[in-house]
């Protein structure tokens, strides 16, 4: 590499630089082998060499000013048409395209607080949203400045309906449910759901950000799933990701609403400013245009009967893996997952789930934990169809042991979720996270060694290396007093 800046004194030839990335990308997650369960939705290398063809040609246009690049206007007019058709949406649904999920489900929020401003005269906002609601819910709230309630689970893991009755009130802007949720892979109860917001005159959103591109072609193909999309009525808006389950290039979402009247409170207008009067409907200003065309391009490549096959093989591959989960003793799927998510947990008391992630790790596998209760996680994809018996095979293997040696792991996440009970405040651990996640923006690249910091598993290892050296620093004390 030509020393650590990225500016060189004279511009290199390409393939050299080409070259260059390829080292840079040689400890990056081995997607490709469906080792990975987050992070990546990668169907084949014909698929990307498709995408950066089409991007290519769109590199540098730019979807800030939807009447200037016309081509894009109309990619995201038919992409939201598309969407609307395959949730089932009325004629007047609308939406646009966003950068990803965390920013369609940030545009909700400010949308729905700025409707009950408008309309309720409302100074503060509240919203409700399950326990399992995706942590962009709580990045939207704090950034706009809306107090969140978290809805109780039932014993089944589903949100407490009782509870949603009692916490809406004339503050409430709006109510989440999720198909399907992020941690365990459920379905919320939408219709129920819907109806106690709409009963209450509160907007109702769902967040289809996993499910919007596989639960309509599941359906197709004969599944039956609870209701959930624009069908049902108190329903107002809805997010759906085509970066993930439908294989778009990274950057492509979408926030739809059920009119045009809704939509309006997401637009930020100016009239004053000296570059002249402006409006914008986004959180970004200037949008690449490369994100449209891949996702228009991928939708047209794919087709119904594309996204229906891959569902069908999605799901197999999924519900193989659950069946084998399930199949291994000591181990049971948390809740009742529908489509291709799920999480499981351990049901024996000497085999610590976290530990059995540590050794899957061990062996090449990059997995999710989850917590409340604590899990691994598995967000299947097509790529996954080729790992199924490996890594059923590799889970049994942890699990026997574990069983035979309970001490086989003693670092790792499972050491750090147990001294997690050590560490007296939790706002110590927001504030240490903080800080040392600020140390990987700091000039020179940052102070955390990311390769013994956090390898391979990003922030939440960096979040176990916080939460032990605080557990240390509070045993020591004890040990003094
Ligand atoms: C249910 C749900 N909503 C929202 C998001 C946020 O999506 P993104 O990572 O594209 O911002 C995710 C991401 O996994 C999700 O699972």
């Amino acid at each position: 590499m030509n020393g650590e800046s990225a500016l060189p004194e004279r511009g290199r030839d390409a393939r050299e630089i080409l070259a260059d990335l390829e080292d840079l990308a040689a400890d990056d997650p081995d997607y490709r082998a469906g080792r990975t369960f987050s992070l990546t939705y990668h169907l084949d290398d014909t698929h990307e060499a498709f995408l950066a063809d089409v991007g290519r040609r769109f590199a540098s246009a730019n979807g800030l000013n939807p009447t200037a690049f016309k081509s894009l206007k109309r990619m995201e007019s038919q992409i939201v048409g598309a969407a609307a058709g395959l949730l089932h949406g009325p004629d007047t649904v609308c939406g646009m395209l966003t950068a990803g999920g965390t920013e369609s489900c940030m545009l909700a929020v400010k949308t729905h607080r700025d409707r009950a401003r408008r309309l309720k005269k409302l100074r503060k906002p509240e919203m409700i949203i399950p326990m399992t609601g995706h942590v962009a819910w709580l990045k939207g709230a704090e950034y706009f400045g809306v107090r969140v309630h978290r809805l109780p689970e039932t014993r089944d893991h589903r949100p407490d309906l009782k509870r949603l009755k009692k916490l809406i009130n004339r503050r409430t802007i709006m109510v989440l449910g999720s198909a399907p949720e992020y941690p365990r892979g459920m379905i919320d109860p939408i219709p129920e759901m819907a109806e106690i917001a709409a009963g209450a005159d509160v907007p109702f959103h769902v967040d289809a950000c996993v499910g919007g591109f596989i639960l309509p072609f599941m359906e197709m193909n004969g599944h039956s799933l609870p209701a959930w999309d624009f069908r049902t009525p108190g329903v107002t808006s809805i997010s759906a990701d085509l970066h993930k389950y439908g294989y778009a290039g990274k950057g492509a979402s979408l926030i739809l609403y059920r009119d045009l009247e809704l939509f309006k409170d997401q637009i930020f207008v100016e009239t004053e400013w000296p570059g002249g009067m402006f409006a914008s409907a986004g959180l970004l200003g200037t949008r690449p245009g490369a994100a449209y065309a891949t996702a228009w391009a991928t939708l047209q490549s794919i087709g119904i009967d594309g996204y229906r096959r891959m569902a069908r093989d999605t799901i197999a591959t999924a519900d193989a893996l659950r069946a084998g989960v399930a199949g291994i003793a000591g181990l049971a799927i948390i809740g009742s997952p529908t489509g291709p998510l799920f999480a499981y947990r351990s049901t024996d008391p000497k085999i610590d789930i976290l530990a059995v992630g540590d050794l899957m790790e061990q062996r090449g596998w990059l997995v999710d934990r989850v917590q409340k209760p604590d899990g691994l996680h598995a967000m299947v994809t097509l790529n996954h169809g080729r790992i199924v018996d490996r890594y059923l095979a590799d889970l049994a293997d942890a699990v026997r042991q574990l069983r035979e040696n309970p001490q086989a792991s003693p670092t790792g996440s499972a050491a750090t979720y147990g001294l997690m009970a050590h560490v007296p405040a939790r706002s110590m651990v927001r504030r240490r996270l903080r800080d040392i996640f600020a140390g990987l923006y700091a000039p020179g690249g940052g102070e955390i060694d990311l390769g013994a910091a956090a390898p391979a598993r990003g922030l939440s290892g960096v979040a176990e290396r916080v939460v032990s050296a605080l557990a240390r620093r509070r045993a020591r004390k004890e040990r003094r007093r």
